[in-house]
């Protein structure tokens, strides 16, 4: 079974956020259940920079656009290693994120970028780049990869597609002259195909032609078909309910291990948690919060955009418990940004926010937090409970997508039977993240049920091992069956 991952970015090659660490992750796994998964990502800079070599396999044009076809090696622990191809062109060599300036703005050709990646990985899961392979099914993520299951279905002998939706939310649109310069067929401007009340919708190019979609935890795979978080395409996504199902994303357990982490100075695992008591010393020291032992250390990073619920972390800030104390790490939108910067210096022994994009410090918030925020207003799955979870750090979620699939709430009856991991809640206000925290702060400091609940958390078994199974069942009823 020969699979091509497609996305806009990949772990450690490139990453802005949890799409990374998927698509980084899931080809190892999908490797270590027999399947012959192989990866294609544009060329960034930062991308080529972190492969020591890389070898040309072809030159080509599409649509009078050079581009090259490279291949690099990525170790595998344990295996062999994961063949990537990277699809260099112009429009792909430029500094920074993948999507965006310096400044924080849209890339305004992002449409046509992507649509260049998604045509050139078409001809290499065809076989026409690359001649010693093709795919027989060709797995895209996300809008950036939307067109590919769409440019798949005009040909006669195609791979089996599926296509993965991440993030409902970023559709990839694009209007005008914009639109029509990507040259599509003409009879895509429609309803069932690409439009989207006006314009294209890239992303539509996975829900509307893929032969299978996924979402990434199975109650944003239902949640997608309401109105309230369907984004404007629940009808489609009811239409083609009978192939979409959800499949929940794993993690990548050697990278997130408290136990082996170098960026802790104090590893630690469920036998020795004491030790976290270090990383948290470490981390107020670090972040100039106050050195109490005994406060509530919460910890949260991420982007910082609506969809996490910065609004209702902002709304308790200034109402924080006693004995609280609140760490943020987070890059994106300058409100946020400048809100959470005043909250800080309003009050720096028991608020510390970090902006900007550091790997290393969100392990050790990881870590050193007792507790860990994700009051998101959707979560297609989210991963940063899933890493709190293994590090023994109580997550408190809203009860939406994955959050809801993967965190169990500590009401009583859960607290008895041993199976609470966290604090849910339901209502996107402040005012009920606020009671979450007061909830937590009760257990807290009572202690035993704190401890249990760390225990089932660290317990549980996130590795991806489940999900490539589940992955590769789809893939091979798919090529069983006919079109
Ligand atoms: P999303 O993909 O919606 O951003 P996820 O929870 O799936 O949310 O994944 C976010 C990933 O990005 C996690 O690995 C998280 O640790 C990481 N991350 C987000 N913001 C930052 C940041 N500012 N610095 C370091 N890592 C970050
Ligand atoms: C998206 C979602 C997030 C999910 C990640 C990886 O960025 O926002 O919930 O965990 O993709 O699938």
């Amino acid at each position: 079974m020969r699979v091509l991952l497609a996305a806009s970015e990949a772990y450690p090659l490139i990453k802005t956020g949890g799409l990374g660490d998927v698509v980084g992750a899931l080809p190892a796994a999908l490797r270590a259940v027999g399947v012959d998964a192989r990866l294609v990502l544009p060329a960034y800079p930062a991308a080529l920079a972190a492969l020591p070599t890389t070898r040309l396999i072809a030159r080509s044009a599409l649509y009078g656009t050079p581009l090259a076809l490279l291949q690099a090696e990525l170790p595998i622990d344990g295996g062999r290693p994961l063949p990537v191809y990277l699809i260099q062109a112009t429009a792909f060599e430029r500094s920074g994120n993948p999507y965006q300036d310096v400044t924080g703005q849209d890339w305004p050709d992002n449409p046509a970028r992507f649509a260049l990646f998604c045509r050139a990985a078409a001809a290499l899961a065809l076989g026409h780049l690359a001649p010693d392979w093709r795919a027989d099914v060709v797995h895209a993520h996300d809008w950036q990869a939307g067109l590919l299951p769409a440019l798949l279905s005009l040909e006669p002998k195609r791979p089996r597609t599926v296509f993965t939706v991440h993030n409902l939310a970023y559709q990839g649109l694009v209007a005008g002259a914009d639109a029509d310069a990507l040259g599509l067929p003409v009879d895509w401007w429609s309803p069932d195909a690409l439009e989207f009340y006006g314009q294209l919708a890239l992303i539509k190019g996975g829900l509307a032609f893929a032969d299978r979609i996924t979402t990434v935890s199975p109650r944003y795979a239902q949640e997608i078909q309401t109105a309230e978080f369907g984004c404007g395409l629940d009808g489609l996504l009811r239409y083609r309910a009978g192939v979409l199902s959800g499949i929940l994303n794993g993690i990548d357990t050697e990278l997130w291990n408290p136990a082996a982490d170098p960026a802790l100075v104090a590893p630690y695992d469920a036998q020795s948690l004491a030790a976290k008591a270090q990383n948290k010393a470490a981390l107020q020291a670090e972040l100039g919060l106050a050195a109490e032992r005994d406060a509530l250390l919460l910890g949260l990073v991420g982007r910082l955009v609506e969809q996490k619920g910065i609004d209702l972390l902002l709304g308790v800030l200034n109402r924080l418990p006693a004995a609280t104390q609140v760490a943020v790490l987070g890059s994106g939108e300058a409100d946020y940004v400048a809100a959470l910067q005043a909250a800080a210096r309003a009050n720096p022994r028991r608020i510390a926010f970090r902006s900007g994009y550091d790997e290393a410090l969100a392990h050790r918030i990881q870590a050193g937090a007792d507790a860990f925020l994700v009051p998101s207003r959707f979560e297609p799955c989210g991963l940063t409970q899933l890493y709190a979870l293994r590090y023994g750090t109580v997550p408190i979620v809203r009860a939406v997508g994955g959050l809801a699939d993967t965190v169990v709430d500590a009401s009583p009856a859960n607290l008895a039977a041993g199976r609470a991991t966290g604090i849910v809640f339901k209502q996107a206000s402040a005012a009920a993240l606020a009671a979450a925290i007061r909830r937590a702060l009760g257990l807290y400091r009572a202690g035993t049920s704190w401890r249990e609940m760390q225990a089932a958390g660290m317990a549980e078994d996130h590795s991806w091992t489940t999900a490539a199974q589940a992955y590769n069942a789809l893939y091979q009823d798919l090529v069983r069956t006919p079109d």
